[in-house]
């Protein structure tokens, strides 16, 4: 694994030299964010050991590195998913790289399922906890010591102080935030209407199926995360609507604008 962490390492620092001070993970439909960023570098997953190449609709596999504001920052436009059929290694492959290069901030975005009553297709939800339950860990095997300890503490994944300056960027754009906890979901079904009630009453928010194992192994190698959902739909058994990836692509085509305003303003003030 550090064979593979560091020859994509080395080939991205050869393309990008510099420091890089924010990662940012584009989730579903959200690839438009990318477009915000000023002089980039973009670098095929193709060319880049060892990652994949993404099998999915609204992931584009491409590594854009430059300038957002006076901030230099690196974003993954399309990501790898268990349901893919990757191992966690591979998953969270992108998050040791970006750790060994560096990056000390990352931001995770992803489209989700709304479970709490009050969350609407389009709400952006700041992530305030998750629940992994179903997530088979990213750190199992043995401990890469060179990144964290074998048992790590996970009482903050998703920092508290980056998540305030998200709030207050909200705020002053006059975006509603509320924050939740974000329930991993193997997929690549939806989730049925009974295990969307389960997770309801064990106090989950939100039902995706990526950034939990990428949290983890981001706190595990020490850098700070900040959590973003873009509800696309209510969550199954919530709304009478069958649930879709186009919707979701739909939704997030639509609402994509204010969470590209967010994601601008906490990286200009993070
Ligand atoms: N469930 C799981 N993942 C999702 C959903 C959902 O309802 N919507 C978008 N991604």
């Amino acid at each position: 694994m550090y064979t593979k962490i560091n020859a994509a390492c080395e080939y991205i620092r050869d393309k990008f030299p510099g420091k890089i001070d924010i990662a940012i993970v584009l989730g579903s439909g959200l690839g438009p964010l990318a477009n915000e960023i000023e002089n980039p570098i973009v670098i095929d997953y193709s060319e880049i050991p060892h990652f994949p190449v993404p099998t999915l609709l609204g992931h584009d596999g491409k590594l854009i590195i430059g300038k957002i504001g006076d901030k230099t920052v690196c974003a993954m436009k399309g990501r790898f998913h268990y349901y893919e059929g990757h191992d966690m290694s591979t998953v969270t492959l992108p998050i040791r790289v970006f750790a060994r290069l560096g990056i000390e901030k990352l931001i995770l975005t992803n489209a989700a399922g709304g479970i709490r009553a009050d969350y609407n297709p389009g709400t952006i939800v700041l992530i305030r906890d998750h629940i992994s339950f179903f997530c088979p860990s990213p750190l199992r095997g043995p401990n890469m010591d060179e990144f964290g300890p074998r048992f790590k503490d996970m009482t903050e994944v998703y920092s508290k102080a980056a998540g305030e300056i998200a709030k207050a960027v909200a705020k002053e754009k006059g975006i509603y935030l509320p924050d939740g906890v974000y329930t991993f979901f193997h997929g690549p079904q939806f989730e049925s209407p009974a295990e969307i009630q389960a997770i309801k009453a064990m106090g989950g928010d939100l039902a995706g199926m990526s950034t939990v194992p990428e949290a983890i192994v981001a706190r595990h190698s020490g850098m700070t995360t900040l959590g973003l959902s873009l509800v696309t739909n209510k969550a199954a058994g919530l709304s009478t609507q069958e649930l879709s990836h186009e919707e979701v692509m739909e939704t997030a085509a639509i609402a994509e604008k204010n969470l590209v305003a967010l994601v601008r303003g906490i990286i200009e003030n993070w």
